[in-house]
């Protein structure tokens, strides 16, 4: 055989061997043999560069490293879907759609929603050539490379004339759970992070730089949606989803077994309850079940709405439970004082993570669902990764129990604690408490704050323990030498924190208003504090009459504020910053010409190219304003994935919304 031939066999055998495995999940060769086959091949190639392929088994391995990922624009939206959590939610699908579709007989397909991350293939020619995220669905990122050492992602789909030649393909990367369970051992092994479950593992993976870290990440993909750019003679008759599985199956993508065709919704709701029931057998998580409307016609016939198809829904499954006993209750003291009651759990394993704590929020809440010491509860994770206690199991209360009781001290500074009027919280009063310093620290060096990189809650503790600082005022004077001698922090590291420290002096007014961690004073609130008063002297001295009509500031704020600055604690602190050369004033540059002089612009929801300060720093460039609340004065809300209320109120108000991708446009015009 020559030296061509050899290189093309090894090819196809390895090609259909991965087909098999990773797309029809068949193993037809040992991992040894397989290995074995790919390292001939790597070598043929090293040797024999004229037959170089991209395509080729041996390219899966990943190199490419990226400083960043480009954003692309995705040709069709990526929509989100609605969701439904009741058998009544999916009756009111189904009679939406008999209105719409008045004396149509609709089936629909079910499938398995898997909980992973949503991504977008574009195919040229039968080649893979780009591949995005799904970003706030108008644009997202090109992960090309790390998508590419994904084995069940075809790099040649297969091609004849029944086949679509260029088009595009939608669907999941997940990662299975004993992958998952592999890779967080390997990464505790390694002393790396460790994920809370496997959609948070495939997330992060997605977005490595690094595509030879990536190609050794256990990710696998499904497809569920595909659109047609182009095809040989007239192409393939897609009609239906069905269909569309079909030849996604026949192009060589990886497609559920599950998607099943139901001829009513009594169908759907027996398809969602036996998953529901039968989610824990799958190798993968799920996460619920997709409901989609068969035929393409009905389909463009029913359209969508700003967010999501009217033809499709999801079906989202309870969270998941698990039962366990509390161990013990303990009390934690925030920045703010507020007590909240947490639970040291029996470590139970919940949906991908062993969990050993549950917040008891406050004491309301305790009394409410009678949580004691010693209790057998049910937890459950809800969307997020913090879970919480359902209920008590009564029946298993140990027979000595006895009902919690909040402390009448705080269990840091034993001052005694209040409960004020009106809140849940029980809260120490001690501005001096070790505990409510240190967690002010902490909040003054986070990200939306001064951002004081290095300055974590160990070296803080350290620093309090050691008497090197007393309040955050003092940071500001450590010396290198002083850090230097701290658990865990070398002379190198040592010189970047002062380093750090010192840049931070520096940052905007309105990140060192938040950074000062005011009651109920969110970064946004401190925006508009920071541009109507332009130095902490002004915002120190203004009255209640000046504050409460702020745009988004209000009654609770302003009372907030004037507190904050009357304390003579406080005072002394900010007297510190100043002394220490920390910025602590603001120059307003009106920019006249700027796109948004002169308008009030929101934001809200998470933006793929800025972070919230970024974007809100980009408006006030343009001479903008930025206000905390939608209210009848905005002018414009920028919205990412994922709004909240502001959103909402947005729309009801008629306040006109922009996109990321138009409010880029418009300030790359100036
Ligand atoms: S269809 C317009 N099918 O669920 C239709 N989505 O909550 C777009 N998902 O963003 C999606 N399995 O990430 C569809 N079989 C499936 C799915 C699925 C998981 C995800 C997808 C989507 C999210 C919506």
């Amino acid at each position: 055989m020559s030296i061509e031939d050899q290189v093309l066999s090894l090819r196809k055998i390895l090609r259909d061997h991965n087909y098999r495995y990773y797309v029809l999940g068949e193993s037809s060769i040992t991992d040894t043999e397989y290995d074995v086959m790919l390292g001939e091949l790597e070598d043929l190639e090293k040797a024999n560069p004229i037959y170089f392929d991209s395509e080729s088994p041996t390219q899966r391995v990943g190199g490419e490293l990226s400083s960043g990922f480009e954003t692309v624009e995705h040709a069709v939206p990526m929509l989100s879907l609605a969701n439904s959590y009741s058998e009544d939610d999916l009756l009111g699908f189904e009679q939406r759609i008999q209105r719409n579709l008045p004396d149509v007989d609709v089936d629909y397909v079910t499938e398995l929603k898997f909980d992973g991350i949503a991504i977008a293939l574009i195919y040229e020619h039968g080649r893979f050539i780009r591949g995005v995220t799904r970003g706030n669905g108008v644009e997202g990122d090109d992960i090309t490379a790390n998508l590419r050492t994904i084995r069940s992602i075809p790099l040649k789909a297969n091609q004849c004339p029944q086949l679509p030649l260029s088009f595009e393909v939608r669907g999941e990367i997940y990662m299975p759970k004993s992958e998952f369970e592999k890779l967080n051992k390997r990464q505790a092994t390694e002393e790396k992070k460790m994920f809370a479950n496997p959609r948070n593992a495939a997330a992060g993976s997605l977005k490595l730089l690094d595509s030879r870290e990536a190609a050794r990440r256990p990710l696998t993909f499904s497809a569920y949606y595909l659109r047609t750019i182009e095809t040989l003679d007239a192409g393939p008759a897609i009609k239906n989803q069905l269909d569309s599985l079909q030849i996604l199956r026949d192009l060589g993508f990886p497609v559920s077994r599950h998607a099943v065709l139901c001829h009513s919704m009594r169908e759907v709701l027996d398809f969602c309850s036996a998953w529901e029931a039968g989610r824990e057998e799958l190798p993968y998580e799920i996460d619920g079940v997709v409901i989609k409307v068969n035929d393409l016609a009905q389909q463009s016939a029913l359209g969508a709405t700003a967010k999501s198809p009217r033809w499709a829904m999801a079906f989202k499954f309870k969270a998941k439970q698990a039962s366990t006993t509390i161990l013990d209750i303990h009390l934690q003291v925030g920045r703010t004082g507020s007590i909240t009651p947490v639970a040291s759990l029996e470590p139970v394993f919940l949906a991908g993570s062993t969990i050993s704590r549950a917040t008891l929020h406050n004491e309301d809440e305790i009394q409410r669902k009678d949580i004691r010491i010693g209790d057998a509860v049910f937890i459950e994770k809800g969307g997020d990764v913090i879970p919480k206690i359902v209920k008590v199991i009564e029946e298993r209360r140990p027979l000595n129990s006895i009902p919690f009781q909040m402390p009448t001290m705080c269990p840091v500074c034993k001052t005694s604690v209040s409960r004020i009027e009106g809140e849940v919280a029980l809260r120490c009063e001690n501005l001096a408490c070790p505990a409510q310093v240190h967690g002010r620290i902490l909040h003054f060096a986070a990200r939306g704050a001064m951002d004081i990189d290095g300055l974590g809650e160990a070296i803080v503790r350290q620093l309090l323990d050691q008497h090197l600082i007393e309040d955050l005022g003092d940071l500001y004077k450590l010396k290198e030498e002083e850090l230097a001698v701290l658990d865990r922090l070398g002379e190198r590291s040592a010189e970047n924190l002062v380093a750090a420290i010192k840049e931070s002096g520096s940052k905007s007014l309105d990140r060192l208003i938040f950074g000062l961690g005011i009651r109920h004073v969110g970064a946004g609130a401190s925006v508009v504090l920071a541009d109507s008063f332009q130095s902490i002297d002004a915002l120190s001295a203004a009255s209640y009459e000046e504050l409460e009509p702020l745009d988004g500031i209000g009654p609770v704020m302003a009372y907030s504020i004037l507190h904050f600055f009357a304390r003579e604690q406080n005072r002394e602190v900010l007297e510190k910053l100043a002394c220490a050369g920390v910025k602590m004033t603001q120059i307003r540059t009106l920019n006249t010409g700027g796109v948004f002089s002169g308008k009030t612009v929101v934001v809200t929801g998470s933006l793929d190219r800025f972070t919230r300060d970024g974007a809100r720093d980009a408006v006030m460039k343009e001479g903008g304003k930025v206000s905390a609340s939608v209210s009848k004065k905005t002018d414009f809300v920028l919205v990412g994935a994922n709004p909240g209320s502001k959103y909402d109120k947005a729309m009801k108000l008629g306040v006109t919304i922009l996109d990321e991708h138009t409010f880029i446009k418009w300030i790359e015009k100036t």
